[in-house]
């Protein structure tokens, strides 16, 4: 067998264009236009990168991005001031503080200092407690990315058996959450899980999100399964040049998979989508406002 590849950037520039159209929609029939605050503290260069792209993305939806670049030795209180500014500002609907930090501010301060209804990463505690208790919670990017890509692939994903490889409050737990709000049988597995390969064995669909190179061999794999890949991790090669790859052994994989996400091109462009979508998400809701089915 070989696997289907799922193009994530495909999907992801449909998401992004439907996103536009229902901007448009919002701007004309509700004179609202969607409004994302990105705040970035320090120099990190591959948080620049993402910074840039989250905002150039926001503006090309039609949204209103506001960059907010503080310098590095930036206080807690300072950055705290600057969410309690955002949250009471009507024209900021989304608030998005990149992680990771420096060191010297404490991160849950910063996330549960945003206000749960303009928190469009999902990290706020109050969005992590709706989202496992079955309410209407901001959905964390990344894990929302995944299932549109999952039911987009398999419809109904009803008793399925799903393996989550990783347990982080951003990827590894809210994807869990998810599929067991589509009725999937979930297995949720980390670092301390005995006999992975076999767990790994039994499942339909893989979500991998440990951050450890090539770490899940494509053996493992049952055949026809689905896999989301959600790792990059960066390799050096021996000619000097900079590889990523996922946490999957894709070529192994490939041939044992019915589907799987590329690293590069997979996960990572639903991110940002899903993050202008949650930005329309979040508008709709402060307004009252139906979001629009375009
Ligand atoms: N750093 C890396 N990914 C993310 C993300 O999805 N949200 C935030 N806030 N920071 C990040």
């Amino acid at each position: 067998m070989t696997a289907d590849i799922i193009d994530g950037k495909a999907f992801a520039a449909r998401l992004k264009e439907n996103v536009a159209q229902q901007v448009a929609h919002l701007k004309e029939q509700h004179n609202l236009t969607p409004g994302l605050a990105v705040v970035i503290v320090g120099e990190d260069p591959a948080s620049q990168i993402y910074v840039r792209n989250k905002n150039k993305s926001t503006r090309e939806a039609g949204m209103n991005s506001f960059e907010h670049r503080l310098p590095a030795e930036t206080t807690q209180e300072e950055l705290l001031a600057l969410v309690d500014t955002l949250n009471n500002d009507p024209a900021v609907h989304g608030i998005l503080v990149q992680l990771p930090l420096p060191g010297h501010i404490e991160e849950n301060a910063v996330i549960d200092a945003i206000s749960p209804a303009k928190d469009v990463d999902g990290f706020h505690v109050i969005n992590a407690g709706l989202l496992a208790t079955g309410g209407n919670a901001m959905i964390p990017c990344t894990p929302l990315g995944c299932l549109l890509m999952l039911k987009d692939r398999l419809g109904d994903l009803s008793g399925l058996e799903a393996v989550v490889i990783g347990r982080s409050n951003i990827v590894g737990k809210p994807m869990a959450q998810l599929l067991l709000k589509e009725n999937c049988t979930v297995t949720v597995a980390h670092s301390r899980t005995r006999d992975l390969p076999q767990v790994i064995g039994r499942a339909d669909i893989v979500v991998a999100a440990v951050g450890r190179p090539e770490m899940i061999q494509g053996e493992w794999i049952k055949e026809g399964a689905t896999v989301i890949d959600v790792g990059i991790n960066r390799l050096s090669s021996p000619d000097g040049k900079n590889r990523l790859v996922g946490d999957v052994e894709f070529e192994g994989a490939r041939t044992r998979a019915g589907a799987i996400t590329p690293v590069p091109g997979g996960v990572g462009p639903m991110t940002i989508a899903c993050l202008l979508k949650n930005t329309v998400t979040a508008a709709c809701r402060q307004h009252g406002v139906t979001e629009p089915e375009v």
